[in-house]
């Protein structure tokens, strides 16, 4: 199955979609977005994601140009067009249309939908990230179009072979590129607080509740490179890539020292996933 695009009420195959060179999400990168995986038909943590969108534009003023029920129906609306029941839905608004000038234009925001086949990612893999030093803005809480910084990571993380970037400011670990970073020490999980330095990804949320459930105490707090390195385990948590043990930092053998406990929280998180969008 081919993916759908959809943009301002109008659909079609994903590659032949065009949007206007005015769109402000084009030149300024004025919009923001979210991502979710859908299986058998269903958004994952739909409710959650759609909040988190209206927060966003909240913060930057930008009026989602629907109520949360409608857009809730435009989104179910692009899953049902899919044969295939498993694909990724990414969704984003942006200011408006307009010519380029930094303030706000008179008008309606913008919005763009593509839904495409999406084959989950193996979570038995261990995987290899790299450190860099985050220079993104400070308003890293908002998912904003604006990835450069992060597109930059990722990039130099692929190409040393690597699986993600794990960021840092002066060697306080923030996130990574396109996800979130926990560890865990002596039976806790340690996980970078909810600041504007991260995005507090939905997935973070998820893995807190199945700590809740394990038993497992969740401490959010400032932690840095140093004790990333000494950690028991490093994982990533994203929407689309669930979680991610990870046993190599920037070349050095890292984590993998408390296997019963990451296989409790990955089975956990994939089990709630499973769980969700069973039919
Ligand atoms: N990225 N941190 C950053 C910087 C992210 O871009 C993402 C998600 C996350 C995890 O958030 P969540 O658990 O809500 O997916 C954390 C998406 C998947 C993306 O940009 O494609």
């Amino acid at each position: 199955m081919q993916a759908i695009g959809y943009y301002n009420g109008e659909y079609g195959p994903l590659e032949e979609m065009k949007i206007p060179m005015l769109d402000r999400a084009v030149y300024y990168g004025d919009g923001v977005y979210e991502a979710t995986p859908t299986r058998n038909g269903i958004i994952y943590a739909l409710d959650a994601h759609i909040d988190r969108l209206y927060r966003s534009a909240a913060y930057l003023s930008i009026t989602v140009p629907m109520d949360k029920q409608t857009l809730e129906c435009e989104l179910k609306r692009m899953v049902a067009l899919m044969d295939t029941g498993d694909n990724v839905l990414y969704w984003q608004v942006s200011r408006g249309t307009a010519r380029r000038a930094h303030p706000f234009p008179e008008g309606h925001a913008n919005l763009m939908m593509m839904i495409t086949p999406y084959t989950f990612p193996d979570l038995s893999e261990q995987v290899r990230c790299i450190t860099r030093e985050d220079t993104r803005f400070l308003h890293c809480n908002i998912k904003t179009l604006n990835l450069i910084p992060s597109v930059m990571a990722m990039q130099a993380a692929r190409e040393r072979g690597c699986y993600e970037a794990i960021l840092h400011r002066n060697g306080r670990v923030t996130e990574c590129s396109k996800s979130n970073v926990h560890i865990l020490k002596d039976g806790c999980l340690i996980s970078a607080p909810a600041d504007n330095l991260i995005l507090a990804g939905i997935a973070r949320s998820h893995l807190f509740e199945v700590c809740g459930h394990l038993g497992i105490q969740v401490v959010e707090r400032a932690y840095d490179v140093r004790e990333l390195m000494e950690a028991d385990e490093i994982f990533t948590t994203s929407s689309t890539s669930f979680i991610h043990r990870v046993t190599s930092v920037d070349g050095i053998a890292a984590g993998g020292r408390d296997s019963a406990r990451f296989e409790a929280l990955r089975d956990g998180v994939w089990g709630r996933f499973v769980k969700a969008t069973d039919i």
